[in-house]
């Protein structure tokens, strides 16, 4: 199946035209998913779709309210992971020796499973009948209620795959629902906000505080990742935008220097406005006087889908930034690591590794594996050698005098403490992949997307100073070797491979997988090198467990200005070994392909589309697209992220030869 030490099983397909814009009508050729020939792209779930039991049927005018969004499919689907349906087993893609391998799960049910869909935001004037000129705290539990993550049961009868809506698995994780909080940072003071108790009419302050153990909802949920012992990983990004300090200041609290709180917001990035409005009407989320809210959001959550009455937990061992996901490894000595991004201009790429080693037989003893370990930042050296270096309490000077009193703080202030280490700044770290070590091949090799930067020029205006107190996303710094263009448009695949094929090790070599592009164009800036076919801004990413690297695109402006020659976002796939490209998907209108994940046999793959039509309303007549209506699902009215199923028509694998 695979030639020896080649790690690659081939790719079968035959790669598919751009979706471009027709200049006449200033709209895409094509508003839909085009797979190439010999696939089908099906909608599996749409925003809305009753997942929980008790559930009510989707309503084209957005009248339902916060009760019914609970237990509906959330907003703007992103990273996602199926989960082969054996409750109590360990499952996942489990080896004992590495995260994959083909003979360790050919033999796992594939007819039914549980996807868990991260819902990263929500887009208040679809969301709402009327939008958002009016904010009310009706409107914002449901804004809140579609956020968060859903678990759904899906299932395959005959070569049709469905939702079960009354599944007993099927369940809402949402902006308020109760998480309990674990790791080196939980208990600490700077996570003990005001406690509110949480109203449909509103959030009352109790008087009283969290214990510093308790969080409320989780947010912006991007990228993903899953553990080897069966859980889902769900990983808070932009959450700095649910929460507005309008005063600039912030309420004394005893023990905490203002000065501190208020220098972590403006690392953070949090601001004197939210375009969801929550802060308004929501007292949970003023960052002025609930200043340590914010504290409690910025971490990877681990969900356990098997057991729908399990509470989620905040990890807070694996730091606290926007992360992108959180990709395992398990290597030869059954040592674990995740590897995680840092999505925002400029800022980082992390490793986590465990302390304690995996126990592939007992699922119970790897429970809270996530809550000891050591946080690593990476610095790439510009002679294609790196660094691991460790964000340790009382090491290179994360100490009292400058501003880390413990652990906890300084996990809290993960971004400070990278930025005193001298880690390298990156062109927004988004997706981690990781190549499965499969025929022969035995590298531990991992890959990043950085997505784009129009904050990396030739002249530094300001850097992430030692003393933390740049502004999230104020940097300027110089190109360098692993960043190489100044205003990086396209964006970049870097990946790296780990000194002794060790998780633990502190050293790596690097290298840039290519340097996207169009490559049409003359200026070397913007011509890119991809073999194959050219895509622009690569953001989700992962690897089928057939050495096949898939690659997903966010880009704005479909078919405008550098995209003209690109056309739609787009999935790929490229061979690891040659680099070659093929465009494998188109999307529909104004939208975001993101979100990989299939059946452990690689004959279902499952895709989102997210946020289509996103120029447009429908309050808005000049709106592009209505996707997925226009493909005839569901009654007419307003654009649905979706997730989408794909198959082979003669029951292939999908990529395969
Ligand atoms: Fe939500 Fe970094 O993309
Ligand atoms: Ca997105
Ligand atoms: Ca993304
Ligand atoms: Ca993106």
């Amino acid at each position: 199946l695979i030639p020896k030490g080649t790690g690659f099983a081939g790719i079968g397909f035959k790669s598919i035209p751009p979706n471009l814009l027709n200049p006449a009508t200033r709209l895409l050729e094509k508003d839909l998913v085009s797979v190439p020939e010999g696939y089908t792209a099906k909608v599996l779930i749409a925003w809305g779709d009753p997942i929980a039991p008790g559930g009510p049927t989707w309503l084209a005018d957005a009248s339902q309210d916060a009760a019914a969004q609970e237990k509906q499919f959330g907003m703007h689907n992103d990273g996602m992971y199926y989960f082969p349906l054996q409750p109590g087993k360990v499952v996942g893609r489990t080896v004992s020796s590495q995260a994959r391998s083909l003979r360790g799960f050919l033999n796992q049910p594939i007819n039914s499973g549980l996807l868990c869909v991260n819902h990263e935001y929500t887009q208040e004037s679809i969301l709402h009948p009327d939008g958002l000129d009016v904010v009310t705290i009706a409107k914002v539990r449901k804004s809140q209620a579609a956020h968060g993550v859903s678990v759904v049961e899906i299932s395959k009868n005959g070569n049709e795959w469905s939702f079960n809506r009354n599944s007993p698995y099927g369940r809402r994780i949402t902006g308020n629902t109760e998480m309990r909080v674990s790791g080196p940072a939980a208990g600490n003071a700077l996570l003990k906000s005001k406690k509110f108790s949480i109203q449909p009419t509103g959030s009352v302050d109790t008087g009283t505080l969290n214990d510093g153990y308790t969080a409320y909802g989780t947010l912006n949920n991007c990228a993903n990742g899953y553990t080897p012992w069966g859980t889902y990983l769900t990983c808070e990004e932009n959450w700095n935008g649910y929460f507005a300090n309008s005063t600039r200041d912030v309420v004394a609290i005893p023990g905490i220097e203002k000065s501190d709180i208020l220098a972590g917001q403006n690392r953070y990035g949090v601001s004197t406005s939210s375009s969801y409005r929550w802060p308004e009407v929501d007292p949970r989320f003023d960052a002025s006087t609930n200043p340590l809210e914010p504290h409690l959001f910025g971490w990877v959550v681990e969900i356990d889908p098997y057991d729908p009455q399990s509470k989620p937990v905040k990890r807070t061992a694996l730091g606290r930034f926007k992360h992108e996901s959180a990709q395992v490894v398990v290597d030869d000595n059954n040592r674990v690591a995740f590897y995680q991004g840092d999505d925002e201009r400029n800022e980082y790429i992390y490793k986590f590794v465990c302390t304690q080693p995996l126990n592939p037989k007992n699922r119970a003893a790897n429970r809270d594996l996530l809550d000891n370990g050591v946080l690593y930042v990476a610095k790439f050296n510009d002679n294609g050698t790196g660094k691991w270096i460790p964000l340790v309490y009382g090491q290179r000077g994360l100490t009292p005098e400058n501003g880390f009193r413990s652990q906890a703080e300084v996990l809290v202030k993960t971004r400070q403490a990278a930025d005193r280490v001298g880690a390298t700044m990156m062109d927004r770290p988004e997706w981690v992949a990781v190549r499965p070590r499969i025929g022969g091949y035995k590298e531990i090799e991992v890959y990043c997307t950085l997505t784009n930067n129009n904050r990396r020029g030739t002249t530094p205006v300001s850097s992430n100073q030692p003393d933390g107190t740049t502004a999230a996303g104020g940097a300027r710094p110089t190109v360098n070797p692993a960043n190489p263009r100044p205003d990086n448009r396209y964006g970049h695949i870097i990946r790296w491979r780990e000194d002794g094929r060790r998780v633990t090790a502190t050293t790596f070599k690097w290298d840039i997988f290519f340097e996207a592009g169009d490559k049409t164009r003359l200026e070397p800036n913007l011509q890119g090198n991809i073999k194959g076919d050219d895509l622009s801004s690569p953001d989700g990413l992962w690897f089928d467990d057939f050495g096949r690297l898939w690659i997903q695109t966010d880009h704005s402006g479909d078919g405008i200005g550098d995209l003209v020659n690109i056309g739609s976002n787009t999935m790929s796939c490229a061979d690891p070994n040659t680099k070659q490209v093929r465009r494998f998907l188109t999307s529909p209108t104004d939208c975001e392909v993101t979100g990989i994940t299939s059946t452990p046999d690689g004959k279902a793959m499952f895709i989102n589309i997210q946020h289509p039509g996103d120029r447009g309303t429908t309050l808005n007549p000049t709106i592009a697209s209505n996707w997925p209506n226009s493909q005839g699902y569901g009654p007419s009215g307003r654009p649905r992220s979706s997730v989408v199923v794909i198959t082979r028509n003669d029951g292939g694998v999908i990529g395969g030869l």
